[in-house]
């Protein structure tokens, strides 16, 4: 008797699990020929420029693969997956989408065939796409793009964790309702854009907003609360930090102005895009119009601090004078001076739009110092773009420094001019070196278009990348030829 509890209460789960399926799992959409539907040549253009804001491109399009066909792998805990192919070809692509089939994909997260996408696609951004939008993708998706003849790749994950009805239930529990974006009472025209663009195709939560345990993003929108584009851990060794009005963390000290020009040409006065935000800027957000980028920024201009004791950073001119004078004794300031005053200046404050400044940074100011050690060993290039066509490059000090070396001058930035960040241990260099290490590789396979040093090369002799009046060559790109300035 006993040992038929198990096969009962086995049976009952399986009926149990079978019902749920038959309940969540949604119906297949009929494929339809769309070869005779008419599309107006100036929705397909709308299509074209509301694609360039979703950043489909970053997902769809495989390095060195045709556009939107799909087949970038994306590493989950469980196994790859690889994104599909988004052209117009009927049978390996979406051609035979009705545009309910389109419609039910982006904003509900359900393939044509009736299975629950991974939330890799960001279908719970994409929720608060409006319906006339959602059609001028869908005439872009069908008529401007060139059909790809390229199967899907199926994913890596392993039977039974490959099953899809557990990310219905995730849907079902997480995924907000699909519904247009409506402006909140009494918001300003221009602020309800930029909560438009930024909460639903933008998708900019996806990568800025921390996620729980179960993947789904903490806050889909900022009447979700304090969490929302709050910063994030790191994804591939970069921090998405905070979007918030935190001085020190996040873009208080920015003006709406400075932050437009930043998220179109991807540098300001003060900043420079880097890590996996540059590749935002350059298929998405430098094609922005002037007025949708200063919608996005006045939108996240009104997102409060969350630190009660924020306050505006202080400049402090006690370090840059010190190393003015020639006083390096500080633990770092001399790897400092060596390694990245030509670029950076003394004063830290950089110069504009060409070098960003260090003094005031978040990235010298966040907690977590991950991005400010891999930029700092693997480099980086400032994207050219339409109204900012020149590309600058930083490059990268792994080869040449030391673990020890790389702690100690980004705690000497982190400590000077003002900054607060904590001290960074030889440690977090070691597992931030052990994590990026392939990826050097990758970025010339991917032909990313990253200028990296290779070891060994150049040594000391890098020079095309510094300002004419430092290219000494001697031992250290950029070595000032005279003094420590
Ligand atoms: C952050 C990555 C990412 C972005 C951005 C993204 N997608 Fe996706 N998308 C995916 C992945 C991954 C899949 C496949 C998911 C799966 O297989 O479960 C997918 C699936 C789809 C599907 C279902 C296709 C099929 O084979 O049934 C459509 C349609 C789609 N995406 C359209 C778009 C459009 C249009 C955009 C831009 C507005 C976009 N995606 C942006 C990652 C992305
Ligand atoms: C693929 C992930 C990803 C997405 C999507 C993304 N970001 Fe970022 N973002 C980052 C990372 C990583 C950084 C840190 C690197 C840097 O500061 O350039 C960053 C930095 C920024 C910064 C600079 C902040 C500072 O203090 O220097 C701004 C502004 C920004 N993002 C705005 C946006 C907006 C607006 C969107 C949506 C339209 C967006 N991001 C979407 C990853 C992302
Ligand atoms: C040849 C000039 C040059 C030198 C030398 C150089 N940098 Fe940079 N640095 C840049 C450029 C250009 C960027 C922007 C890179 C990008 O956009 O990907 C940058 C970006 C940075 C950032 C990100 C700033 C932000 O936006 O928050 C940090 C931190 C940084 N550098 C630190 C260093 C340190 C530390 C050194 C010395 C070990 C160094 N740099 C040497 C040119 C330089």
């Amino acid at each position: 008797m006993k040992r038929k509890w198990p096969l009962i209460s086995g049976l009952v789960l399986l009926a149990v699990a079978a019902a749920s399926f038959a309940l969540l799992s949604p119906k297949r959409l009929e494929p339809v020929n769309t070869a005779s539907a008419r599309f107006e040549p100036r929705q397909i253009e709308r299509g074209e420029y509301l694609a360039r804001v979703g950043d489909c491109t970053a997902c769809h399009t495989a390095p060195g693969g045709a556009a939107f066909a799909g087949g970038l792998v994306m590493q989950t805990p469980i196994g790859a997956i690889y994104s599909t192919n988004i052209t117009p070809d009927p049978e390996t692509g979406i051609g035979d989408y009705s545009f309910e089939a389109f419609e039910r994909a982006l904003r509900h997260g359900i393939a044509r065939e009736g299975h629950t996408l991974y939330p890799a696609m960001p279908y719970p951004s994409y929720a608060r796409v409006s319906e006339s939008n959602l059609r001028d993708l869908y005439a872009y998706f069908m008529r401007g793009v060139a059909p790809v003849r390229q199967a899907n790749r199926d994913s890596d994950i392993p039977w039974p964790l490959s099953m899809r009805w557990p990310l219905s239930i995730w849907r079902g529990l997480f995924a907000p309702k699909a519904a247009d974006f409506v402006p909140r009472p009494g918001q300003d025209a221009v602020v309800a854009r930029g909560a438009y663009l930024v909460e639903g195709l933008g998708h900019c939560g996806a990568c800025h907003t921390p996620r729980a345990l179960t993947m789904q993003e903490k806050a889909l929108t900022s009447a979700d609360g304090a969490r929302y584009l709050s910063g994030s851990v790191p994804l591939e060794s970069w921090v998405a930090k905070s979007l918030r009005g935190d001085h020190r963390t996040g873009i208080g000290s920015w003006s709406e102005a400075e932050l437009a020009q930043f998220l179109r040409t991807g540098r300001n006065e003060h900043n420079a895009v880097f890590g996996s935000m540059t590749g935002v800027v350059e298929h998405s957000l430098q094609y922005l119009d002037a007025g949708d980028a200063t919608a996005i920024a006045r939108y996240l201009k009104t997102l409060p601090a969350n630190d009660p004791g924020d306050a505006p950073f202080r400049y402090d001119g006690q370090v840059g004078h010190a190393l003015w004078q020639g006083d390096d004794g500080r633990r770092g300031a001399a790897v400092y001076i060596d390694n990245c005053a030509a670029c950076h200046r003394t004063d830290g404050r950089g110069y504009a739009t060409v070098f960003p400044a260090l003094a005031g940074s978040a990235t010298l100011n966040s907690d977590d110092p991950t991005s400010l050690i891999h930029i700092v060993l693997r480099g980086g290039t400032l994207p050219a773009t339409r109204h900012a066509p020149s590309t600058i490059t930083m490059p990268g000090f792994g080869w040449r420094l030391d673990d020890r070396q790389i702690a100690d001058v980004v705690t000497f930035i982190r400590g000077s001019w003002g900054n607060g960040g904590h001290p960074v241990a030889e440690d977090a260099v070691r597992k931030v070196r052990r994590a990026t290490a392939n990826a050097a590789s990758e970025d010339v396979a991917a032909g990313s278009g990253r200028r990296l040093i290779p070891p060994g090369r150049n040594r000391g002799a890098d020079c095309s990348i510094c300002p004419p009046e430092r290219r000494t060559c001697s031992r250290n790109p950029c070595r000032l030829r005279n003094g420590n300035r």
